[in-house]
């Protein structure tokens, strides 16, 4: 193999920096030259590219966002946008792209592959860590790290004025960012979509846990981890149902595109360089149409198609354990 292309899509993750810069050593120590299509795939149709070396990586490994920038390429999902694609790829003589995004990029990928004879492999890169066959995704270590600063912020001012406050994680539609921000934060609730109940069940679980905590211990603070797009009309909005049924003043705190950001924490910039450099070897050994993933510290290769497919299931005992110590804690 001579010619690596990659490219960084959709939402930015921290650790996407660590995970270029392991793609192009190890590609350089191959002898094989690597180039980066800039602003995902619109760089790919555009012909936005630069070739990489040594120094383009060097002191990148710290730092949040991509070298490469990010975007979310509508269009890419049309057999014209994949064939100049195709086209354009051939024309720089790149025998393998590897994707560093999320499953919506991975589908932009495999897109291809049916327009493309080159070697197509995905590397999965988002905070929300909803992609099936690895445990975690880049990014997704260093999201909860930075809720977790903001929650535990928020603890001091709710504490101090015996407020509930609602804390609105990222996830899109999972709640991997929810359910361990909210163990780690000890937060009195957690609402994420894998287990979610009708409204009106999900408020009359938060009151009946204030009540019976108040008459436990008290005026006290409460802390409710809530995942983005799980209230129909907002977070601002059930904390004023909130304030009204409770009589506790409620506040809601939407961190939003804060998670995304910062430096990658090292289970990132690890992760990012083990799967960065395994994909460049698993190109030279010919795969393609997979994501190259670590699933109990064994790095693998699965269909790309498995990671928007399949769905991936929060851990199950921390589940129980959230639920467990909720119960125990309301108890008279
Ligand atoms: O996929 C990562 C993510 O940050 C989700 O958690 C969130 O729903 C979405 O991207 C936000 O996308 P945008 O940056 O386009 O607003």
């Amino acid at each position: 193999m001579r010619k690596i292309a990659m490219l960084t899509s959709g939402g930015d993750a921290p650790g996407m920096n660590a995970c270029i810069r392991a793609i192009v050593l190890t590609s350089l120590r191959y002898g094989i030259e690597v180039f980066g299509y800039r602003h995902g795939y619109n760089g790919l149709l555009e012909q936005e590219y630069l070739g990489l070396r040594a120094k383009s990586v060097a002191n990148i490994i710290q730092r949040g966002g991509t070298i490469l920038h990010s975007a979310r390429c509508l269009t890419f999902k049309s057999d014209d946008s994949a064939k100049i694609a195709a086209k354009n790829l051939d024309a720089l003589g790149i025998e393998a792209l590897l994707v560093i995004g999320g499953d919506g990029s991975f589908r932009g990928a495999k897109h291809l592959s049916n327009h493309w004879s080159g070697q197509v492999i995905g590397l999965p890169g988002t905070i929300d860590n909803d992609i099936y066959g690895t445990d975690a995704t880049i990014g997704y270590y260093t999201a909860i790290e930075t809720a977790l600063e903001s929650i535990d912020k928020v603890r001091d001012t709710a504490d101090a004025f015996e407020r509930i406050f609602l804390i609105e994680v990222m996830g899109r539609h999972a709640g991997f960012i929810g359910l361990n921000a909210a163990i780690a934060s000890a937060a009195d609730q957690v609402m994420v979509p894998e287990l979610s109940r009708s409204c009106e069940d999900e408020l009359e679980n938060i009151i009946n846990h204030i009540e019976a905590v108040k008459k436990r211990r008290g005026n006290a603070s409460y802390i409710v981890v809530i995942t983005e797009n799980l209230w129909p009309d907002g977070v601002t909005k059930l904390a004023e149902v909130l304030t009204q049924k409770t009589k506790v003043e409620c506040r809601p705190v939407i961190l939003g595109h804060v998670q995304r950001g910062g430096s990658p924490v090292s289970q990132d910039r690890v992760l990012a360089t083990k799967l960065g450099a395994f994909a460049v070897e698993s190109a030279l050994k010919g795969e393609s149409g997979v994501m190259v993933s670590e699933v109990n510290q064994q790095l693998k290769c699965q269909p790309l198609e498995l990671s928007w497919q399949q769905q991936k299931e929060l851990d199950p005992y921390l589940v129980k354990i959230q639920q467990d110590l909720f119960d125990f804690i309301k108890r008279p």
